[in-house]
C-alpha cells in the first residue's frame, strides 16, 4: 500500500512535470511536451550546478549534449564524412563519393543560441548526410566558437572566415564544387549568421565567387522588439521560451543577464532613444511588415520612455552583423534568392516573416515556407527518436527547394 502510494505520488509528480498546456494546432503535442521536459530537466540540473558554483550552466548543458548527442564522423556508403577546418574554423565535411561532374556546395551553420550546439551532433550530422546524398552536394557544417567564451562579433567572424574559405578557388577546386552552385544555410542562430554573412559577402566586390542562394530556417533576425506578435503569442511555447531567447542575445552580445527584464519590456527601444532613428524603426516595424493574418489581435509594445543608454552600451543591438533585419534595402537587394522557413508556434516567426517582406521589397526572389503546426527547432527533430512529423515535412521541403534552386 505504501509502495502504491509512493508510486502514484511519483507518477503524478512526473506527469505534472511533463504536462504543459500547449496551443491547439501544434504538431504532435505529446512529443513536444516530452522534449520540453527533457530540456527543462537539463536546465534545472545546470541551474543547480551553476548555483553551487560547480560549473557555468551553459557548460553543463553543453557537456550533457556532447555526451548524448555528439557522434563520430562515421563513414557511410554514399558519403565521405570527416572533421576538418575551414578558414581556421573546425568543420565537419560531407563529401559525396564518386561521380566526375562538379558538385553543388552547401555551407551550414547550426543553431543553439550562439551558445549551444555543434555540427557534430547527431541531428545536424544526419541532416547534412542526407543533404549531401540527396543533392549530390559537398556539405560543410561549421563549428563556430560559442558563448560565453566567444561573444559577438567572434561567432560572426568565424562564420565569415569559414564562408570566405568555402568560396576560395582552393577549396572549390579541391572538393570539385561548382562555383556557380553554392549556397549558405543555417537554422535559428545559424540562420542569423548565414544571413549576416551573405549580406557582407555579396557587397564585397573583391570576391569573384558569390553564393547563389540563402536558405534560412527559423532565423533570429533582430533584438529591438521582443514583443512582436509571435513573441507574445508563443512566449510560453517550448522549446524556445521568450526569456530564453532574450538570454541567448545577452550571452551573444556579452551583456549582463540583469538586462533581461528591461529587454523583455522593450525598454531598450523606447521612443526616447536618440540612437534609434525613425528609419531604423521602420525596418523592424511589424505593424507594417507583417501580413494581417499574423498580427491577429496583438498590440505593439512601444514605450514612450525607457531605459536610456542601453543601445549606446550595446551598440551591437543596432549592428547589421548581429541583426541582419536592419540592413539597408540596397544591401538586401544584392543578396541571392532566398528560402525562409518559419513556424507558427515560434517566438522567432515574425523575425523570419519580416525578413521575407524586406527581401521582397528589395527585389529578391523569396520562397516563404510557413508551417502552421511547426514549432521552433522542429527540423532538428526530424530523426529518431523524435521523428517529428512537421520536422520531416519541413526537411523534405527544404531539401527539395535546394534541389530546384541550386
Ligand atoms: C523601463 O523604463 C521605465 C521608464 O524609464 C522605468 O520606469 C522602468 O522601471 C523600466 N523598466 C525596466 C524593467 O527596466
Amino acid at each position: 500500500m505504501r509502495l502504491f502510494l509512493a508510486g502514484s505520488v511519483l507518477l503524478s509528480a512526473a506527469a505534472y512535470y511533463v504536462y504543459l498546456p500547449l496551443p491547439s494546432g501544434v504538431c504532435e503535442p505529446w512529443k513536444l511536451m516530452l522534449l520540453d521536459a527533457l530540456f527543462r530537466s537539463f536546465m534545472h540540473a545546470s541551474d543547480v550546478a551553476h548555483a553551487l558554483g560547480v560549473t557555468h550552466r551553459v557548460h553543463l548543458v553543453n557537456q550533457i549534449v556532447s555526451l548524448a548527442e555528439v557522434i563520430e564522423a562515421y563513414p557511410c556508403p554514399a558519403v565521405h564524412v570527416f572533421d576538418s577546418t575551414l578558414g581556421g574554423v573546425s568543420t565537419r565535411v560531407f563529401q559525396p563519393k564518386g561521380g566526375k561532374k562538379l558538385k553543388r556546395g552547401v555551407l551550414y551553420f547550426h543553431g543553439g543560441g550562439w551558445t549551444h550546439g555543434s555540427g557534430r551532433m547527431r541531428s545536424y550530422d544526419h541532416m547534412c548526410r542526407r543533404m549531401a546524398e540527396d543533392l549530390d552536394a559537398v556539405v560543410m557544417s561549421v563549428d563556430y566558437r560559442l558563448a560565453p567564451e566567444a561573444v559577438f562579433p567572434e561567432q560572426y567572424h568565424d562564420a565569415l572566415a569559414a564562408s570566405r574559405a568555402f568560396l576560395s578557388a582552393q577549396v572549390l577546386e579541391h572538393y570539385s564544387i561548382d562555383p556557380e552552385r553554392v549556397c549558405v544555410s543555417g537554422d535559428s542562430a545559424g540562420g542569423n549568421l548565414a544571413a549576416a554573412v551573405v549580406q557582407e559577402m555579396t557587397s564585397d566586390d573583391s570576391l569573384t565567387v558569390k553564393f547563389k542562394a540563402q536558405a534560412l530556417i527559423y532565423p533570429v533576425m533582430q533584438a529591438l522588439d521582443f514583443n512582436t506578435p509571435s513573441y507574445q503569442q508563443n512566449q510560453a511555447v517550448p522549446i524556445l521560451y521568450r526569456p530564453a531567447m532574450v538570454n541567448f542575445w545577452l550571452l551573444y552580445l556579452g551583456a549582463d543577464s540583469s538586462l533581461e527584464t528591461l529587454l523583455l519590456a522593450n525598454n531598450h527601444s523606447s521612443l526616447d532613444q536618440p540612437a534609434i532613428s525613425a528609419r531604423t524603426r521602420s525596418k523592424f516595424d511589424w505593424t507594417t511588415l507583417l501580413p494581417d493574418i499574423r498580427k491577429k489581435q496583438f498590440q505593439p509594445v512601444i514605450r514612450e520612455t525607457g531605459s536610456l543608454g542601453v543601445v549606446d552600451e550595446l551598440p551591437a543591438l543596432m549592428d547589421v552583423r548581429a541583426a541582419p533585419l536592419l540592413a539597408e534595402l540596397e544591401v538586401l537587394g544584392r543578396t541571392p534568392k532566398a528560402y525562409v522557413m518559419t513556424c507558427e508556434f515560434d517566438v522567432l516567426r515574425d523575425d523570419g516573416l519580416m525578413y521575407v517582406r524586406r527581401l521582397q521589397e528589395a527585389g529578391v526572389t523569396v520562397t516563404s515556407d510557413h508551417y502552421e503546426d511547426g514549432f521552433h527547432g522542429c527540423m532538428a527533430f526530424a530523426f529518431l527518436p523524435m521523428l517529428s512529423s512537421v520536422g520531416q515535412r519541413s526537411l523534405d521541403n527544404y531539401i527539395n527547394w535546394l534541389d530546384q534552386n541550386l
